[in-house]
């Protein structure tokens, strides 16, 4: 007789059997639980430490009466804001429950059983996923410094080839590209290839970098009518619980996307928070410096501890703690500090820990230091 977890396994479609599911990081009301702290500082999401900007949230408060609407399948209004802010046409616009949604769309579309799907050794855990969800088969290229190799993902493609998955910045390891890397890479993929550029932290690159080495995917969307920017109000706009992200690309692309989501897949309350969001580039602009200001307490303090870390451009550093990362993640969660373990990722050695407010990030800085010296 079958045990009961496995009475229909013959009935699942095999790529179930076969997908390793996203791990998230530890709520915070589950620790508070099993350590019965009150005071939690987690920085395992990659969230926005100030939360949204309050006109944001005015916003939503404006609209509870709503609540029993139908929200706009098209987006209309959100997608004129973002016309505005892009510089492109609505018809080069798809919304998505999160930018997590569009990526597994574009897979959808795109490939299926005996395709192939390019990605970097520890490149976002979606795109592997998103991978297995279609039964296509992932190509995964060895990173290079822990960043994406763009001469290898080049060499890799094959007639198989269907998308090519890149993050810049990657995350969980903060690695990017440079602006005449990526011209060579885009102009070097065969134009019948989907190449999904990622930029869910393009806001935090930005103000790491100068401007050669910094460019925005969008501009290289006429031109290249294989490339598809995905872009998230998750991180610096503090929306994350709402789900809302959203893919750009050449119109014909675009609709097929459009035509396989669901009809209502992204609630009003994201898109009206979404338009308000980006009308207020100040609250952005106040989360970018507060993050510089936090990687910089963060690293240094990183380097007076003796430890090692990956140079990261998001709003997250990837600290090396050797063969102690899971039991300092323990000891950190004892003291009521939630990071992120990237074992998943085959960096076993690593902890992640998300940039927070000077609070936060001092209150990290000194659970680490106890940490440190009880070992
Ligand atoms: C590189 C990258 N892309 C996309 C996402 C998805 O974000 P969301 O689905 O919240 O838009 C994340 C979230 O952590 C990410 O790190």
């Amino acid at each position: 007789m079958k045990s009961n977890s496995s009475l229909f396994c013959d009935q699942v479609q095999s790529q179930v059997l076969g997908i390793h599911p996203y791990i998230p990081g530890k709520p915070v009301s589950e620790l508070q639980r099993e350590l019965g702290l009150e005071t939690i500082t987690k920085l395992a999401s990659n969230e926005n430490p100030l939360g949204a900007s309050p006109k944001v949230i005015d916003a939503i408060k404006n609209e509870l009466s709503d609540i029993a609407r139908y929200p706009d399948g098209s987006a209309y209004a959100l997608k004129q804001e973002l016309t505005k802010f892009l510089a492109v046409n609505d018809t080069q616009l798809a919304i998505g429950n999160g930018s997590n949604e569009v990526l597994e769309l574009v897979a959808r579309v795109f490939a299926g059983p005996g395709d192939e799907i390019i990605y970097s050794q520890y490149a976002f855990a979606v795109y592997p996923i998103s991978t297995q969800v279609v039964g296509a088969t992932g190509v995964e290229v060895p990173a290079k410094d822990w960043g994406h190799d763009l001469s290898a993902m080049l060499a890799a493609i094959t007639d198989k080839t269907k998308i090519i998955f890149i993050a810049n910045p990657n995350n969980p390891t903060g690695t990017f590209f440079t602006q005449t890397q990526w011209q060579e890479f885009i102009n070097a993929v065969p134009k019948h290839i989907i190449v999904v550029l990622d930029e869910a932290y393009l806001e935090y690159a930005k103000s790491f970098l100068d401007e050669k080495r910094y460019f925005d995917g969008v501009d290289y969307i006429e031109g290249h009518n294989n490339l598809l920017v995905s872009r998230t109000f998750s991180k610096a706009y503090g929306l994350a619980s709402l789900r809302i992200g959203f893919l750009v690309g050449n119109e014909e692309v675009i609709q097929y996307i459009n035509q396989m989501r669901e009809p209502f897949n992204v609630n009003h309350y994201a898109q009206v928070a979404a338009q308000v969001a980006l009308q207020d580039q100040a609250f952005v602009n106040e989360a970018v410096l507060l993050n510089q200001q936090g990687m910089r307490q963060i690293t240094d303090a990183i380097e007076t501890l003796g430890l090692e870390y990956i140079r990261s451009i998001g709003n997250f550093v990837c600290i090396d703690c050797g063969d102690k990362a899971q039991h300092y993640n323990q000891k950190l969660l004892e003291e009521g500090v939630i990071v992120r373990p990237v074992a998943n990722y085959g960096m076993a050695n690593y902890l992640r820990v998300s940039i927070g407010t000077q609070v936060e990030n001092q209150y990290f800085i000194d659970a680490l230091k106890k940490v440190l010296q009880a070992n």
